[in-house]
């Protein structure tokens, strides 16, 4: 029997390997089959159009400026990179995937447009799990093909994650397919039919009760009637492996150049989703989106070791020591001036990552980078990691990153008062 698990673990390999293979040649005709103009297509990285939608939300989403979108199955970014331009620097748009590899493209498409966080961030998160989004936080959530790849009862549990973290009065505009009519077992059972966006599709009347079960009003499901062979005309194929050799995914997926074994036009047709949480109760808006802000950025990989304060401050205190030797960063945001490492440079921690390749021209030469924070048990430890992580990434041997342990709160405690150790600037 096949698990939710299971599927979506072959979703999430089908889709990464669609991530990692790119664009292909029938990525912008897929896209403007499913309603892209050539304008919006243009506006965006090209990387970020894999043909994978099923229609265009974002141009009937009537989004304005200054609302906050979230973009749930985000691919590439097309869609949320769209919404961006739509809702213009005062906005925000976070858009979640399961796929790691999916993140990874959307993020570096975001670059190229000049965008990040927190204005534009995406982040993994599985749509089977509680969404990684602070409650009535979103003003529109967007979709694109992507609730009827979320299996079995995970379809109503995330339409109520999604009411959660809709603001009052906050809608939803999904572009998603429709079942219209009974499959046979032999199209309902077949792993590729699934990936390919046909057999999770929910009959429309599934769809709406759900919709109302989960708290929503003025819904609307509106049949676009799209050729879908049009929309993908190269569909995946998945191909059993064998689990040896410590694969993690059950499957290789490609895309083949013959289309379906079956018209998708027979089984699901491709809709317009639109439906409010209530105006009321009126509850308190969340003014952040995601509900950590590190979520928008890649895992630390590097673990970095540990100096003492004693250490620091015996670095700080030899008169021989220059800036080749150490280099103290404070990643706090605003208690630097409440006292901090003599000499130490203020790096938040909120843009670290974005700001890291800076750093690094002005920090490359200096042997031992250490890092802290309050305490050096969060941000401190995370940033000399982001740090390690990018000289590992340009080969350079010849610094590394440290955390000072205890922070400015051990620092303070052992050595406030002591001449030349403090600076309150
Ligand atoms: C058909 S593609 C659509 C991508 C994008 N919306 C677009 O139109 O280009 C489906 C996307 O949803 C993601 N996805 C599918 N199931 C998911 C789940 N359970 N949790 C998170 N993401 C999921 C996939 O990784 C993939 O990026």
């Amino acid at each position: 029997m096949t698990t939710a698990q299971d599927i979506t673990q072959l979703v999430d390999a089908v889709y990464s390997e669609r991530a990692r293979s790119g664009i292909n040649p029938s990525s912008s005709g897929a896209a403007s089959s499913a309603g892209y103009t050539t304008e919006q297509l243009s506006s965006v990285p090209e990387g970020a159009n894999l043909g994978l939608g099923c229609g265009c939300p974002v141009p009937t989403a009537g989004l304005q400026k200054g609302e906050v979108v979230l973009d749930l199955g985000s691919g590439g970014g097309l869609d949320a990179l769209l919404a961006a331009d739509q809702v213009g620097p005062t906005g925000a748009v976070v858009g979640l995937d399961g796929s790691e590899d999916m993140i990874a493209l959307a993020r570096r498409n975001a670059k190229s447009k000049g965008l990040k966080p927190p204005h534009v961030a995406f982040a993994r998160a599985l749509l089977t799990e509680e969404l990684p989004i602070e409650s009535s936080a979103v003003d529109c959530v967007l979709s694109n093909c992507v609730l009827n790849l979320v299996p079995g009862e995970g379809k109503a549990a995330i339409l109520k994650e999604i009411f959660r973290v809709l603001k009052p009065g906050g809608r939803i505009h999904l572009a998603d397919v429709v079942a219209i009519r009974e499959m046979p077992n032999n199209v309902k059972n077949d792993m590729s039919n699934y990936v390919n966006c046909i057999s999770g599709a929910m009959p429309r009347e599934e769809y709406q009760s759900l919709l109302e079960a989960a708290g929503f009003t003025e819904i609307s499901l509106i049949n676009l009637e799209k050729d879908l062979t049009a929309c993908w005309p190269r569909p995946m194929q998945i191909e059993p492996q064998s689990s040896a050799g410590g694969n993690k995914s059950c499957c290789s997926a490609q895309q083949s150049d013959t289309g379906f074994s079956l018209d998708p036009n027979e089984f699901v047709s491709s809709y317009q989703i639109s439906a409010r949480r209530p105006r009321e109760p009126a509850v308190p808006v969340s003014p952040t989106v995601l509900k950590n802000w590190w979520y928008a950025y890649p895992e630390v990989r590097s673990t970095p070791d540990a100096f003492t304060a004693e250490e620091v401050a015996a670095f700080i205190r030899d008169p021989t020591k220059t800036s080749k030797d150490f280099t103290v960063i404070d990643v706090r945001r605003n208690d630097h001036a409440g006292g901090h490492v003599r000499g130490s440079l203020q790096c938040p921690a909120q843009s670290f990552y974005d700001d890291a390749p800076g750093y690094f021209e002005k920090f490359k030469d200096s042997e031992n980078v250490i890092f802290y924070c309050q305490s050096s048990n969060g941000r401190g430890p995370r940033c000399a990691g982001w740090y390690q992580d990018y000289l590992n990434s340009v080969g350079h041997t010849s610094s590394k990153a440290y955390v000072m342990a205890g922070g400015i709160k051990g620092w303070m405690s052992r050595f406030k008062g002591e001449e030349g150790l403090v600076d309150y600037d």
